[in-house]
């Protein structure tokens, strides 16, 4: 391990009905992308330490959670938003570290993972059913019940906060979780039980194992014992989850990948849309799920707009996530040439390169960089209009009219988020009835938060998470019905 004063005593060895396990055997390194160099190898949680992990929340399940009562499960969530809040600059160095984000992000992510426990702290005692009226002779209701043992696989973009983003309305359900983070980002994962024991959740209630997907992800998804699977990450992966879920008849929360797109018309305020759509693609150098990585914009103001674009690239900076460079790293080698080859590809097949296009190598960094990028694409059937490319590369599409640009907007395979800039409040809506997206944002790309639900259509996935839309996946409604 790198002696980085902010990893002392975190402990890497999965975590397992209320304690570390010692494993001996696999590991698996994490990196920190920015310099390319091993921060630390992480014991490999094989089938045998799944089943631990999936048996030990199966018990909690019926045993110490189930006696906790409801009023109690929300202060607990309360307080684990608490003991996060406490440790945030040190949760904020580490994921910066392993992630390679600028640290302002992660800082906003640490914040935001205690607010998903906090949001959720609050309707952990609200959950109630219906009764049903039935005439005279009938008593019917409604029973909220706990979905069960649930497991999470979490992508490596936003390591923490995807994690509290299901683990929170997942124990405010009452239900229990296995965890497992993405290989390239453990680190804060395996820091959550130290928040979860001080906030006095019962051992087993939460597990966290560690491993690649296919010694550890693999087992936890198709485990029998598993009853819901929450899933971010690519599409393809995802299809391998529906298919293990299946296998067991597990419900999934499916959130996949995007292309979305940020349409800006000429009426719009030019300067909020600028900044809207490069906040849209550079975040996390673009590898955002929900990034806004296509401008579809109006013929009449693209010249102006593109050059004020291209400038204000210009200027970015890159470094290490600690750093707080404009751009941080790529997460992993194969993903920087991912990205080199489909905007290659694209140039090859016509695209128009009017900012960046290669691969950077910032003094003094051995890790992967890659330079903001702006790709003019006439043709919709390009690969980088229609492949989710994740890292920091915007592509443009020039539309007639705002007819052609809800057409542009509409025509990938995805449906996460849609982006509009305008003035215009009847096609603000007209865009927003039209686009298959999970989410539109008027005049402020990201807008919403945890309350907001957030999930996809097509090819992004189905089922939502955040919001009160999120719980639905958490707990099964019994119905109960006498005759009396
Ligand atoms: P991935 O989908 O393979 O990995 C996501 C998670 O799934 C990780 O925890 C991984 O260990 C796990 N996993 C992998 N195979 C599994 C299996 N068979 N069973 C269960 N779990 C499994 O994505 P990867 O390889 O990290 O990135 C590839 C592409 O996916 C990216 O270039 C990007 O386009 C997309 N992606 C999208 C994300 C999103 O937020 N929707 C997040 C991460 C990646
Ligand atoms: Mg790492």
């Amino acid at each position: 391990m790198t002696n980085h004063k902010f990893l002392e005593g975190i402990s890497l060895d999965p975590y397992v009905d209320g304690k570390r396990l010692s494993v001996s055997g696999a590991t698996h390194p994490t990196f920190d992308p920015a310099t390319g160099e091993v921060i630390c190898d992480v014991p490999v949680s094989d089938s045998s330490i799944v089943n631990k992990a999936v048996d030990s929340s199966r018990k909690a399940l019926k045993g110490a959670w189930a006696k906790v009562t409801p009023a109690e499960r929300s202060r607990m969530l309360i307080r684990i938003a608490q003991e996060i809040r406490l440790d945030a600059e040190r949760l904020a160095n580490v994921e910066s570290l392993d992630s390679g984000k600028p640290l302002r992000e992660a800082k906003g992510d640490i914040e935001t993972s205690a607010r998903y426990f906090e949001y959720y702290g609050g309707i952990a005692d609200k959950l109630q059913g219906d009764t049903i009226p039935l005439g005279p002779d009938f008593v019917s209701f409604t029973m909220h019940e706990p979905i069960g043992a649930t497991a999470h696989i979490i992508p490596w973009n936003f390591p923490l906060v995807t994690t509290a983003r299901g683990l929170a309305p997942a124990l405010a359900a009452g239900a229990t979780a296995v965890i497992k983070p993405a290989e390239q980002t453990p680190l804060t994962a395996l820091m959550l039980p130290y928040y979860l024991e001080r906030a006095g959740v019962p051992a087993g209630v939460v597990n966290v194992i560690c491993g690649p997907g296919s010694t550890t992800g693999a087992p936890l998804t198709a485990h029998t014992g598993i009853s819901h699977v929450t899933f971010t990450g690519s599409v393809a992966t995802g299809k391998a989850v529906m298919l293990a879920a299946a296998s067991h008849v597990s419900s999934v929360t499916m959130e996949l990948g995007g292309k979305s797109p940020v349409v800006v018309l000429a009426d719009a305020d030019q300067d909020a849309a600028l900044e809207g759509v490069l906040k849209a693609i550079f975040t996390n150098a673009g590898q955002v799920c929900s990034a806004g990585s296509r401008l579809v914009i109006e013929r009449s103001c693209a010249e102006p707009f593109l050059a004020a674009l291209v400038a204000r690239i210009k200027t970015f900076t890159f470094g290490r996530g600690l750093d707080n460079p404009d751009i941080g790293p790529i997460i992993t080698h194969p993903q920087l040439l991912k990205i080199e080859n489909i905007v290659n590809e694209s140039i090859a097949a016509g695209a128009d390169l009017i900012a960046g296009g290669k691969i950077a190598k910032p003094e003094g960094l051995g890790g992967w960089f890659f330079e903001p990028t702006v790709l003019v694409a006439s043709d919709p059937s390009t690969k980088c209009v229609q492949e989710e490319i994740f890292g920091p590369v915007l592509t443009v599409q020039i539309a007639d009219n705002f007819d052609h640009a809800c057409e542009l907007a509409d025509g990938t395979e995805f449906g996460l988020v849609a982006g509009i800039y305008t003035k215009d409040v009847s096609k603000a809506l007209r865009f927003s009835k039209y686009i298959s997206a999970g989410q539109v944002f008027i005049n402020q790309f990201f807008a919403g938060g945890v309350e907001t639900p957030f999930g996809g259509t097509k090819n992004s996935g189905f089922g939502r998470e955040k919001g009160l839309e999120a719980l639905r996946a958490y707990y099964s409604v019994k119905t109960v019905t006498a005759r009396i």
